[in-house]
């Protein structure tokens, strides 16, 4: 097993706080873990004990490290106690801190989210499930900077959120492209706009257009020669080309049939790990947030908020109908049920 930079505090073991994850099958163990550790202070250890699979044994470790929590394992007679001492996230990509958004309304004021507290790490693939209503795309667009959160303060890329940036760029549901311009103009008209020169903004968008694996005979058509698939693909070169640090995407394979749906999943994995992109994306359907997500965040409504965050710990890339996709899947939906929420809102499989 391997050890990661073992601080002096992990070295003496005394841990502030102990778990016992011996016969803890669902919630996931590393959901205790993530629980656990949140309520802890910096340079806090923990020690969840665990004995063999399904407990923590195996997952802690590669959690541990992908988080940046130092961490030590020791082994007595067949049970592993495994030290984690929180750190402070120093390379948060996003922070959201205390959140809340109100609209008004005809009769009053509509509180649509409150208090929510989020940290991304960079490069983290987090996925959003909730039903309608909750409040999913209102925190994209606080992100984005096309709304003003109420109270609280969003930082992405270490500056606090003021407005639009080409450092968070939005990938909506239908694509919203130009439909007067090819599909190579939509994809280079912010690089237009940003004056880049146009031999280097032609080679980006081919660059780009073809990661997203739109074939070159598609460059020059116009947008509405293209299928639902297609639109999406070039929605999405167009916001890749930005290059921003962190791409938003609010449902934008719902309008998709299954095949082009489970075919962009694929894609957007092998794009998500060529582009070290922190991605953001809202979905309806629980299985596509399980195999796109590092982790899913569970959302409530009335006032929307955050339920709960699931750590999926599967390897990538993932596909519909894995046993451990499906699982994680089955945790998930039944926790929405429980919740009491609409779950004909959120669907259990794409499709
Ligand atoms: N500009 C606005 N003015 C007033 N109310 C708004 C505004 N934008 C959103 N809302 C309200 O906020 C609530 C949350 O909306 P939001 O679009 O964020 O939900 P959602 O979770 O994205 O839903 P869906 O899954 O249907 O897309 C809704 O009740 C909506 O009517
Ligand atoms: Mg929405």
């Amino acid at each position: 097993m391997k050890t990661v930079n073992t601080p002096k505090k992990l070295d003496s073991l005394k841990p502030e706080k102990v778990i016992d994850l011996r016969q803890a099958i669902c919630p996931h163990p590393l959901n205790v873990i993530r629980d656990t550790l949140r309520d802890l202070q910096e340079n806090d250890v923990l020690l969840a004990v665990s004995d063999h699979e399904p407990t923590a044994l195996e997952n802690a470790p590669r959690f541990c490290e992908r988080r940046g929590y130092p961490f030590r394992t020791v082994e007595q007679e067949g049970v592993w106690n495994i030290f984690i001492q929180k750190v402070e996230e120093r390379d948060a990509r996003l922070k959201v801190e205390n959140v809340s958004k109100s609209f008004h309304s005809g009769d009053g004021k509509v509180s649509v989210l409150n208090d929510i507290n989020l940290t991304i790490r960079d490069g983290e693939f987090v996925t959003i499930v909730g039903s309608s209503g909750c409040g999913k795309s209102t925190l994209l667009n606080l992100i984005a900077g096309l709304e003003k959160p109420t109270s609280g303060q969003i930082f992405a890329n270490g500056k606090r959120v003021e407005g639009p940036g080409s450092d968070r760029v939005v990938v909506f549901q239908e694509g919203a492209l130009f439909p007067w311009l090819t599909v190579r103009e939509n994809v280079e008209f912010g690089l237009k706009l940003r004056k880049v020169a146009p031999k280097i903004r032609r080679e980006m968008a081919q660059d780009y257009l073809k990661l997203v694996g739109l074939t070159e005979n598609f460059h020059d058509a116009s947008v509405h020669q293209l299928s639902g698939g297609m639109k999406q693909r070039v929605a999405l070169a167009r916001a890749l080309v930005m290059e921003p640090a962190i791409l938003l995407m609010d449902e934008p394979f719902a309008a998709l049939d299954i095949q082009t749906r489970e075919s962009l999943q694929d894609e957007l994995q092998r794009i998500w790990v060529e582009s070290h992109k922190t991605i953001i994306f809202v979905t309806h359907h629980v299985e596509e947030a399980v195999i796109l997500g590092d982790r899913v965040l569970v959302f409530a409504k009335n006032p929307g908020r955050i339920k709960s965050e699931h750590e999926i710990d599967i390897e990538r890339p993932r596909q519909p109908g894995h046993p451990e996709v499906f699982l994680y899947t089955k945790w998930i939906t039944d926790e929405i049920r429980e919740n009491g929420e609409a779950v004909n809102d959120v669907q259990e499989a794409a499709g």
